[in-house]
């Protein structure tokens, strides 16, 4: 209502409301190989139109007639109760986006008080973050480096941040195949962008070698300069000459992840952290049921927004086995959500919560904290009406019944 009213106003918003319209003018306003980065997905960019498709085949049938004057949004998680079932994505880069990066996103998510997920790749150091956020819940996202002690010093750095779950992201051992990147030529990480967490920590910083390892990367002309010049502006933020900062990328490059990554290490990471361990990336039901079997905390079904394998089922379409396989425990989804009435169907069928992520990268891209804010208000908003427009007056009472794909409720 009071979005209605204040449009009515005169008002209007800085971001477009609508998801389409926010993602053609975001791409407009990106740079080009911001675009081709965020937008950008594996392959044909198959899996994530199925994210999308899957979303439209499930409608909800609306009940009426049921007081919904008073509704609730909100959910427990880990121990918290957290004002709505949403959380933001864990996106790294972000300074391809946007200046203030992802301590704009840090402000948007303490204005609304919502969920924010670091990324491991982060453009701004965890705790600058975690000082913008406030009372607002955090988490920490890994790529399980191959490097023990860097985890270790992130984990501990995180718990002392206030995070209260470590998310860990098991789909990108290795970083897919992703053509639009492939076509420019482009790999942020080689301009030393989203290397925050690493260049703010002691354990990485004492572990760059003197000299720069020979790569193989020899960048030519406008490449060069503007990586050399990426390198030197990130390096001046954190104290790094050009040397140590090409070195810290390419000791980077080499350990950012374990593709021998299996089963036992999870074991390991258990003891590592006293932090609730939620695994990102589960599609499969035998592997929602060995993450309960590994006694983890929670799960979130994602495909990484269909950035890592091309032609794989839609994170909605695997949510009902990954969610009857895991039992008890807690299943987020993420990727394709656009719109409140998306979280909606997600979680009827069977997510607790879910991220969200490019959508906020746009309003990011658009307007900084305040195009932010907007999206995350404009989701909520919609979220709301359309439990009450649904007949329902709160997040528990989603289920596969308000949704015709299992038939009219009875
Ligand atoms: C991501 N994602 C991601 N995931 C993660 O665990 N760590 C990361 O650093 C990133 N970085 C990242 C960058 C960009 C540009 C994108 C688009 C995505 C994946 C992210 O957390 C989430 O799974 C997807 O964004 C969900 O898909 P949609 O809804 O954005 O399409």
């Amino acid at each position: 209502m009071e979005i209605y009213v204040t449009g009515a106003g005169g008002a209007r918003p800085t971001v477009p409301v609508s998801a389409t319209r926010l993602e053609a003018e975001a791409a407009r306003a990106m740079t080009q190989e911001a675009a081709a980065y965020v937008i950008g997905s594996a392959g044909l960019e198959a899996s994530m139109a199925a994210n999308r498709a899957a979303f439209g085949r499930h409608r909800f049938v609306p009940r009426v007639l049921r007081d919904v004057s008073a509704r609730d949004l909100g959910v427990d998680l880990f121990g918290r109760r957290h004002r709505a079932p949403l959380l933001l994505a864990p996106i790294g880069v972000l300074e391809l986006v946007h200046r203030q990066a992802d301590l704009a996103v840090a402000r948007a998510a303490a204005a609304t008080q919502i969920g924010m997920v670091f990324s491991n790749q982060a453009s701004v150091a965890m705790e600058d973050c975690a000082a913008a956020l406030g009372t607002a819940p955090r988490w920490f996202q890994l790529y399980w480096s191959s490097d023990d002690d860097v985890v270790r010093s992130l984990l501990a750095r995180a718990e002392k941040a206030g995070c209260e779950a470590i998310v860990v992201t098991l789909d990108t051992t290795l970083l897919g195949w992703r053509p639009r990147d492939l076509d420019l030529g482009y790999l942020p990480f080689l301009r030393g962008m989203g290397l925050a967490q690493y260049l703010s920590d002691p354990v990485f910083r004492s572990k760059i070698p003197a000299r720069p390892p020979e790569t193989g990367i020899r960048p030519r002309g406008a490449k060069l300069l503007a990586t050399a010049y990426g390198l030197h502006r990130k390096g001046r933020e954190f104290g790094l000459s050009m040397t140590a900062m090409r070195a810290a990328a390419a000791y980077f490059t080499a350990t950012y992840s374990r593709p021998d990554l299996n089963w036992t290490d999870i074991g390991r990471l258990r003891a590592m952290t006293s932090l609730p361990i939620i695994l990102k990336g589960i599609r499969h039901a035998v592997d929602a049921r060995l993450a309960r079997e590994h006694g983890v905390d929670g799960i979130v079904v994602s495909n990484h927004g269909g950035r890592q394998v091309d032609g794989e089922t839609a994170t909605l379409d695997a949510l009902p086995g990954v969610a009857a396989a895991a039992g008890d425990l807690p299943v987020l989804l993420d990727s394709g959500i656009r719109t409140g009435a998306d979280i909606a169907k997600a979680l009827a069928l069977g997510a607790r919560a879910v991220l969200l992520g490019r959508p906020y990268v746009y309003g990011l891209a658009l307007a900084g904290e305040t195009g932010v804010r907007e999206v995350i208000g404009n989701i909520l908003a919609e979220l709301d009406l359309t439990l009450a427009l649904c007949g329902l007056d709160s997040i528990a009472a989603l289920g596969p019944g308000c949704l015709a794909a299992d038939g009219p409720p009875g």
